[in-house]
Order: C-alpha cells, then structure tokens, then sequence
C-alpha cells in the first residue's frame, strides 16, 4: 500500500511529496535512488537504525555519518560534526543530506542541510512513528542548547519524506507509545486543521486502539496518513507558526519544562506531551471551557493506550522559570494551547503568577 501527500507551501510556491508505505526495503532503497539521481549524498543514520538496517541498504562507507541516538546528541557539536563531514566529502550545493532516524536525526540534519553552503537539498526518512507523524513533515529544523530545547533552527522544506512502517517494526513499545503521544494530539485539534474532510481522527484513535497496538500494517498507513492530511493542512496554511501552527503545541508547554528539568532523561517527548495535554484538558474543564463528558471521553482516549496523568511533582517555580525560555513564551507571558471545545484547541497567555495557580 502507497499514499501520496503533497506539501504545497503557498508563500513560496513550492511543494514536495510524502510518500507513506509498507513497501519493501529494496523499493525504499530504489525510491532514495531515483529521488537523488546525479547527486552526491550524505546520509545522516542513527546508530541503532544503522545496526538494523544498513544490510539492506548497503550505503557506500563514504556517504554516511553515524550519530547515537537520544535528545542529548541533538546538540552543536554533532551539527558541527555533520558539517566537517559533508565538506570532507565533497558535498556542493546541487547535492543532498538524507536523515534516516528518528527526531533527533532529522532535526539536526535538517539544520544542517539548511545552513550548508546556505542551504542544499535534504530528504527525511522518519524510522520512528514520532517522526514519521510530526518532526520529519513540516520543515522545523533544531539543535538544543542545555537551557532550552530546539534553540537553534530554521524553517526548511524537505525536498521529499520517504516514511516506510516497516522501520516502526523494531521500535520498542515505550518507543511505539511515544509516537502515539503527538497521534493523539491530533485527535484534538482536528477541528482547528481547516482539513477539507472531516477525518474522525478521534473516534478512529477511539475504536481502532487494539490493531494500532498490533501495529497492523493497513491501520498504521491510515493513522499516518489522517495525521498528516491535518498537519499538512496547518502548514500549508501558516509555515512559519505566526499563528495557526501553534496550535501543533498543544500539550508542548508543559512537555518541553518537563523534559528539560530532567535533563531529557525520564520521559521520552511522547510521554512529556501526554502529561502536558491531561494537564491542560484538566485545566480547561475547571475552567468550563469543555464539558465534562468530553473532558471524560479525552481522557478515556489517553487512558486506552496506557497513559496516566503526571504524579509526579516538580518545583513550579522552576517550571516556571524554563516555560518563560520556551519560543513560544512572550517577553512576561507564557503561551499554552488549551482545549476549548470538542477537537479543538485555542491559544491563550498567561502572566507567570496565573501559571503558578494553575498548578494549584
Ligand atoms: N512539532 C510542531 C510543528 O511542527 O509545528
């Protein structure tokens, strides 16, 4: 099975195609073939899909660079890394980076495709469903700096997504889960998209739970396929999040405090977006912005797959004091996204003073 989607960036007229299939990986190999005909290539591979996967891609030893995995390589010095090897190599500006990992991959790559001889061509092949449904579609670019997570960056376009759901087989369950953290978000800012057809995303995430555990094959084409007909949609119509797209963050505010009091080290990016969305459908039902029963269909559709609300509890002040580094965050505001009605989401900014109440 093989969905097209189409990227068309209307400020820049540009537009590329993702490709979501179950096709073997000899095709795959075939597809990256054919998209970088007469180009020299750069692939970008995080070591633990390279120790999966590099027997059936057989890449020649002088066009790779292996990073190892996890948000704490995402950092200068692998950018820098990347960088020296592209010019080692030769890489001029009619060639290409391939990123073929998860986020971290293909968000550094991506930078530093951006920022090579000012800008080369750069196809992401997501191996991870967090990637696959949200970092490698989109053209958000970043290295981390220790005090604030995806600092450094810049909007670039891919000039293709090759995503296969056959990489998604070896991911682990905590891994598989955390990808359904950003899926399940999209189930609740459906109405927001301005998607020409209505997809159901909710009530498919509802009732589809089981064969999407099973990660049956059909089912995972489809998930992808709704959530990026909906992250598409926000794109095509903001790039650059001057509005819309924010509400892609749905949840991310309390996500990116949490990963980075811990260092990156207890939650996967999933998990920390889960924690943030239950805590502000919480928020959003005292307030009576939504009503009770959604509030209890929402969290009901969390808890299917196994999510629990955060018990754990941080210093506020400290959370505080990162959510004010965050990009999202105004000179003495701290923006969240917040449930406002049935599948959809508002944008809303707080003094740091009305955060701490929220936490109670
Ligand atoms: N991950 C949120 C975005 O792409 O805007």
């Amino acid at each position: 099975m093989r969905q097209t989607l189409k990227v068309q960036i209307s400020e820049k007229n540009r537009e590329y195609n993702i490709e979501i299939s179950d096709c073997s990986f000899e095709k795959l190999k075939q597809q990256i073939d054919e998209a970088t005909k007469n180009q020299k290539r750069l692939f970008v591979i995080s070591k633990k899909v390279y120790e999966l996967y590099y027997c059936y891609f057989n890449f020649s030893e002088d066009e790779i660079l292996i990073l190892k995995d996890g948000e704490r390589e995402k950092n200068f010095k692998n950018y820098l890394k990347i960088m020296k090897r592209a010019s080692e190599v030769g890489l001029t500006r009619g060639d290409v980076m391939i990123a073929l990992g998860g986020g971290v991959v293909g968000d550094i790559t991506g930078f530093a495709a951006s920022t090579y001889m000012r800008g080369i061509d750069f196809i992401q092949i997501p191996t991870t469903l967090l990637a696959a449904v949200d970092s490698s579609v989109g053209g958000k670019t970043a290295i981390d700096l220790d005090e604030a997570k995806n600092i450094m960056g810049t909007f670039y376009q891919p000039k293709a997504v090759f995503i296969n759901i056959n990489f998604l087989k070896s991911l682990d369950k905590r891994q598989f889960l955390s990808g359904m953290g950003e899926v399940l978000k999209y189930a609740f800012i459906e109405e927001n998209c301005g998607y020409k057809h209505s997809l159901f995303l909710f009530e498919f995430l509802t009732l589809g739970c089981e064969k999407i555990m099973q990660k049956e094959p059909l089912t995972l084409v489809r998930m992808i396929e709704y959530c990026l007909n909906l992250k598409i949609s926000v794109v095509n119509q903001d790039e650059k999040e001057g509005n819309l797209r924010k509400i892609l963050n749905f949840g991310h505010t309390l996500a990116h405090a949490l990963e980075t009091i811990t260092k990156y080290k207890k939650y996967t990016h999933g998990e920390a977006v889960v924690y943030g969305m239950y805590f502000m459908l919480k928020w959003a039902y005292e307030k009576q912005y939504i009503s009770y029963s959604y509030y209890r269909l929402s969290t009901e559709l969390l808890g299917k797959y196994g999510f629990k609300p955060l018990s754990r509890k941080y210093p506020v002040d400290k959370l505080i004091e990162i959510m004010k580094k965050d990009k999202k965050a105004t000179a003495d505001k701290i923006t969240f996204i917040v449930p406002c009605d049935k599948k959809k989401v508002k944008e809303i900014k707080l003094l740091p003073q009305e955060v701490e109440y929220m936490f109670g």
